[in-house]
């Protein structure tokens, strides 16, 4: 464990559930942050229980998400509760909460509030909308947000049995805002170093996947100008798909200026994985021709620029996808990378599990926990060159109330007292 973590010393109430908010604080407990998790006594964050793997034990959704922290179990609906909060505040940096709009306000902690307790304070939330939007009433999840942030209707295919708005598998409502939210918290923290002053932090799940679907709003600014996307596989063939003026969902297809497509390797009859992705570069295309074996490509006119190769670039893929049918996806890989194409197998959820070079990276780690037994979990995607973040288990529910109790000053009485009332 690097003993030199940048954000030691900063003191978080982690009021978040689920996975947007626990996804932001995990990070910054990794990066060094005292992070406590402050939870409903008997249940405590409804992921502890769902999808449970090991029967009595915290569910894996709860434990990848809540590494490096400690439990301080408290209602804050009951006054002792709402006293023991209160303090907290006066002595932490920041609070981090993603409840549902205006809970934190019924339970007594508006900003103002907040703000007299500790002006230095930062509070920062994910809500599903921002703050006057007309949706802000709403309770949201991550599909939810995918679908009002703009990645559910570009995502998918545009024709077929299967082609309405589809969801990613990646966290782009939930994991995505609690990253942005850091970002948020972390700017705020220096601003208060600066001024003394904290301020409030707000991150919506929309906008969260809106700034990740930014090529799609360009897109839709182009198709506004000119009428259709030339990248798009659906040009110049399928011009109905822009009669709309909407952006269409474009399947595989590259987001950018390179076309790019999933294409099936040996074996993908019975490896619902057995493929890779291809990139047509620009300026590769002399080395894609050397490792297709086909040098008379590089000076044909309908192969050696973007616009004469898009009108038959599915058959151009269908050629690659020839050459690899015989070569498992690593092979294919393996040929292409010598000639500097961007390419990489399609991995499944079990390969990276396994990968070797994750493992050794530390993005998946095994971690020892008291009661299920040790754990793999992803670690830290961002590395340090000065430190290692050391990835330690979840907290038990409650595990740390008397040590957080008695670090904020109550005596062993009031601690008592405390079980007692039930507020904690
Ligand atoms: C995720 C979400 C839909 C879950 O909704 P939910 O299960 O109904 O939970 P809520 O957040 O609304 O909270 C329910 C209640 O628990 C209460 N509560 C939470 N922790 C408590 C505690 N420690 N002590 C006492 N009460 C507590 C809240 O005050 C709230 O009470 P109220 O509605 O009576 O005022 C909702 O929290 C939400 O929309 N959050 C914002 C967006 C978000 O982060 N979504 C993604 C999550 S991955």
């Amino acid at each position: 464990m690097s003993d030199n973590l940048p954000l030691k010393g900063i003191k978080i109430i982690d009021f978040t559930h689920v996975q947007a908010g626990p996804a932001c604080t995990q990070m910054l407990a990794w990066f060094g942050a005292d992070v406590i998790k402050v939870e409903r006594p008997g249940s405590g964050d409804v992921t502890r229980s769902q999808l449970r793997d090991v029967p009595g034990a915290d569910a894996l959704y709860f434990t990848m998400l809540n590494s490096n922290k400690r439990s301080l179990t408290l209602d804050t609906k009951k006054p002792e509760g709402k006293a023991i909060l209160e303090k907290m505040i006066q002595e932490s940096d920041v609070m981090v909460e993603n409840f549902g709009p205006g809970a934190l306000d019924r339970m007594g902690f508006t900003w103002e509030h907040i703000q007299k307790l500790n002006p230095g304070m930062i509070l920062a939330s994910v809500k599903g909308f921002s703050d006057g939007h007309h949706y802000e009433d709403l309770k949201v999840y991550e599909n939810v947000a995918q679908c009002a942030g703009g990645a559910a209707s570009t995502t998918g295919y545009w024709k077929g049995e299967n082609s309405g708005p589809t969801i990613s598998s990646a966290a782009l409502g939930d994991s995505n805002t609690g990253m942005h939210l850091a970002i948020g918290i972390l700017t705020a923290y220096i601003g208060k170093q600066k001024t003394g002053k904290g301020q409030k932090v707000a991150v919506s799940m929309q906008d969260a996947v809106l700034n990740l679907c930014r090529v799609k709003m360009r897109d839709q600014l182009r198709l506004d100008k000119v009428g259709y996307l030339e990248e798009y596989p659906q040009y110049p063939h399928e011009m109905d798909a822009f009669k709309d003026g909407v952006v269409p969902r474009g399947a595989n297809a590259g987001g950018g200026g390179q076309p790019g497509w999933i294409l099936k390797c040996k074996g993908w009859e019975t490896d619902p994985n057995a493929y890779i992705y291809f990139t047509i570069q620009g300026h590769a295309w002399g080395p894609i021709c050397d490792a297709l074996g086909r040098p008379e490509w590089k000076d044909d006119p309908a192969y050696n620029t973007p616009a004469g190769r898009q009108p038959h670039i599915m058959d151009i893929f269908g050629t690659i996808e020839k050459f690899i049918s015989d070569k498992t996806k690593y092979e294919a890989v393996d040929i292409f990378r010598k000639f500097d194409i961007p390419c990489a197998p399609v991995l499944s959820m079990k390969e990276l599990l396994h990968d070797k070079s994750l493992r050794a990276s530390g993005s998946i780690v095994e971690v020892p926990h008291k009661v299920r037994g040790s754990y793999f979990t992803v670690g830290s995607p961002i590395k340090f060159s000065g430190m290692k973040p050391n990835v330690t288990a979840s907290p038990l529910l409650g595990e740390h109330t008397d040590e957080v109790l008695a670090e904020l000053g109550y005596s062993a009485a009031q601690i008592a007292e405390a079980h007692a009332a039930k507020a904690v």
